[in-house]
């Protein structure tokens, strides 16, 4: 069986990290997001793994590599434009051959592993089967109608509620999908959907199955999901913080630290991540923080927060949460007179003081 993440989307909910940053690289717990799921592939025994880009093609070849990291077999297959989830699998089709596929979206984490489904799908002869989790905003995914533990309609976003069974963005494929979507008409928004095309295997006699997630499942496309996502993962780190030099700070919880970390008068609670080379100084970092390369924190607070790499922040008198800040960037308080603020903020930036 092959893999396919499909890691051409825009991110439009995430400007303007999005404008400089693909989305399927934005950091959980200091590792893209890509990188989770090409881990749970490798769990899965998954080591053909095509991933179909678009505009940020450069920036996921250059971060990710040909695989050799996790001796998997890394393919780029590039999507000239973004005109759906069912087009990229069209894109893709000389990758995959004749094989069976397991399809994963580039922004979607979740904590179960990928054996199940794939032994499912195999046991029950299906042409296509998908993984679904009950949320209480069906509205804006595709949804799944279910009745005696069998699929009997998927609609893509539909208007009105017709189930809380979601569809999640993990699918495995045989490859009776191509002719499926072959057959259907863009939809509303302008795409080939996936969605149709299952259902359009439905209507044709195809057998889909289901599984339904065990643990958490997120899609990060919006600011609330990351910082969920990033939570749910600190929460699963498997680590001590013996590796960080305590000296006059208090450190305790769960800590993921990387090298050359300095830590100093600072307390530091955790779960959180610190990447290499970061510098903590007279600051509190509280739950839920991953902390990029090279970042240097100064009488600070900051929890429930995402930043990246090479970021200054310094004498913030109010504690930073619900957070996500790029690279490079600088929030200092200068403490000198007039005291106004001073801001060089890309578009769409947000700032709430
Ligand atoms: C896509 C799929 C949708 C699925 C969702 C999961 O939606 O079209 O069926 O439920 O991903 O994240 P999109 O992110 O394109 O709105």
């Amino acid at each position: 069986m092959k893999a396919l993440i499909l890691s051409g989307g825009a991110g439009t909910r995430l400007r303007p990290l999005t404008f400089t940053n693909a989305k399927q690289l934005l950091p959980l717990a200091n590792k893209p997001i890509l990188f989770h799921i090409i881990e749970k592939l490798v769990k899965a025994g998954l080591r053909d793994v095509g991933i179909i880009v678009g505009d940020t093609r450069e920036e996921v070849e250059k971060t990710v590599g040909n695989g050799d990291r996790w001796d998997v077999k890394i393919r780029y297959i590039h999507q000239p434009a973004p005109l759906g989830l069912a087009h990229a699998v069209k894109t893709a089709s000389g990758f995959i051959g004749d094989n069976d596929f397991l399809m994963v979206l580039g922004d979607n984490v979740f904590s179960m592993e990928l054996d199940a489904l794939i032994k499912n799908f195999h046991s029950d002869r299906a042409n296509s089967s998908l993984l679904l989790h009950r949320v209480d905003n069906p509205s804006q995914y595709g949804v799944a109608v279910v009745e005696n533990a069998h699929i009997k309609r998927l609609v893509e976003k539909p208007r009105e509620f017709i189930s809380d069974l979601i569809i999640t963005g993990v699918y495995v494929f045989d490859k009776s999908i191509f002719e499926a979507i072959d057959s259907i008409p863009p939809s509303p928004r302008g795409e080939l959907e996936i969605t149709d095309a299952i259902q359009k295997q439905l209507e044709t006699g195809g057998r889909v199955t289901y599984g339904i997630i065990q643990g958490w499942w997120k899609d990060t496309g919006s600011l609330r999901d990351i910082l969920e996502a990033n939570r749910l993962i600190l929460d699963e780190i498997d680590c001590d913080n013996k590796t960080l030099p305590k000296g006059d700070s208090e450190i305790t919880g769960k800590i993921l630290a990387g090298k050359n970390v300095v830590v100093k008068n600072s307390t530091i609670m955790g779960p959180v991540a610190i990447a290499d080379d970061t510098m903590i100084t007279n600051s509190f970092i509280g739950p839920y923080a991953s902390i990029g390369r090279s970042a240097r924190l100064n009488d600070c607070e900051v929890d429930n927060c995402i930043i990246l790499e090479n970021t200054r922040i310094d004498s913030i008198p109010r504690r930073i949460s619900g957070s996500l800040i790029g690279r490079n960037v600088q929030i200092v308080s200068t403490r000198k007179r007039p005291h106004s603020n001073t801001f060089l903020v890309g578009d769409n930036s947000e700032i709430y003081l």
